[in-house]
């Protein structure tokens, strides 16, 4: 009985008790997330899931400023500056500190992540560059779920994408972190051997493609376009390219024969393109990411 409330609930709304009864389970049903260090990733990582009904979101950082802003913006999130008051009771654990404090804040997190709620096992995921699942083990002890997640700074847009691995396949755990991060754009669950080549594609990306769009913006100058136009412009182009493969499916060759005519001019600058190096010169860059 208590089941079939709980899905219609928002029907129960004009039903009184059985909405509070209702709104009571569902609070209870909330997954907890809590969010170590408010930075750049940790931030938008608690932005984007504080909108999200299903999570109860808590963070915590050592500088009150980054947790007062946050709990200006969304008052829902609860916000701590001790690390272990945060993640208590938390089903998911997430580490947006700097890798070489990884160490020192799991050993602080030990108590928080020994023990099992409800009989599921903590998740502790750890967006860390560069530590292993192993190394991520060995600190945290046997008990909770081990995910290592590494995501694009778009994220904070919504648009992100994330590569996600984890020790040992448990397909509830990974639901509940591909929830998390595809709340925040795209997420890929891959081995671990992957993980490197993912952080090249996707979060040193993102800086390949932002000198892309300079060049474009500089180039687009050169020929005479103001340079708010020319960034506007080449911004909506990679949106729109980007949307084309989304959408159609096809490969980028496929989407290049569309635009290319023969004896026309974009032949005529994608052959420029090649001459100086780009292809091999990108693929050059993603090899020197992973070291
Ligand atoms: N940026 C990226 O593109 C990217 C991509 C993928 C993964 N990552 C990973 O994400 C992690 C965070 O990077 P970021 O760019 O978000 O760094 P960040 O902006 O410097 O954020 C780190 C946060 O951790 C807080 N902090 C420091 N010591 C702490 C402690 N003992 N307990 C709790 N919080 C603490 C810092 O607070 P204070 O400022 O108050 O000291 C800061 O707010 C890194 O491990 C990085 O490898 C980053």
């Amino acid at each position: 009985m208590g089941v079939i409330r709980v899905q219609s609930y928002k029907k129960a709304a004009h039903y009184g008790k059985i909405a509070i009864f209702a709104e009571n389970i569902q609070r209870m049903t909330k997954r907890k997330i809590a969010v170590i260090g408010c930075g750049n990733m940790g931030g938008a990582v608690a932005r984007g899931l504080a909108l999200e009904e299903r999570y109860e979101v808590r963070v915590s950082n050592p500088s009150p400023g980054k947790l007062e802003a946050i709990a200006a913006e969304y008052p829902s999130v609860a916000t701590f500056r001790s690390n272990l008051q945060c993640a208590a009771g938390a089903d998911v654990i997430i580490l947006g500190v700097k890798p070489w404090k990884v160490s020192e804040v799991v050993a602080e997190l030990r108590p928080a992540l020994a023990e099992s709620r409800s009989g599921r096992r903590p998740i502790l995921v750890s967006m860390a560059a560069g530590i292993d699942l192993a190394a991520l083990r060995e600190m945290a002890g046997e008990v909770p779920l081990i995910y290592k997640a590494i995501p694009n700074t778009a994220v904070s847009v919504g648009s992100g994408v994330t590569f996600a691995c984890r020790e040992e396949p448990d397909e509830e755990a990974d639901r509940t972190v591909d929830g998390i991060f595809s709340t925040l754009g795209v997420t890929e669950m891959v081995d671990e051997r992957m993980i490197d080549a993912g952080m090249a594609v996707a979060s040193c990306g993102i800086a390949f493609m932002m000198r892309m769009l300079r060049a474009m913006t500089e180039g687009g100058v050169e020929l005479g376009l103001y340079p708010a136009t020319a960034l506007r412009a080449a911004a909506a182009t990679m949106r729109g390219a980007a949307e084309l493969i989304e959408k159609n499916g096809l490969h980028p060759e496929q989407e290049v024969d569309k635009v290319t005519t023969p004896g026309g001019l974009t032949i005529r600058g994608l052959n420029a393109l090649e001459e100086s190096g780009f292809t091999g010169a990108v693929v050059k860059a993603l090899r020197a990411c992973i070291g």
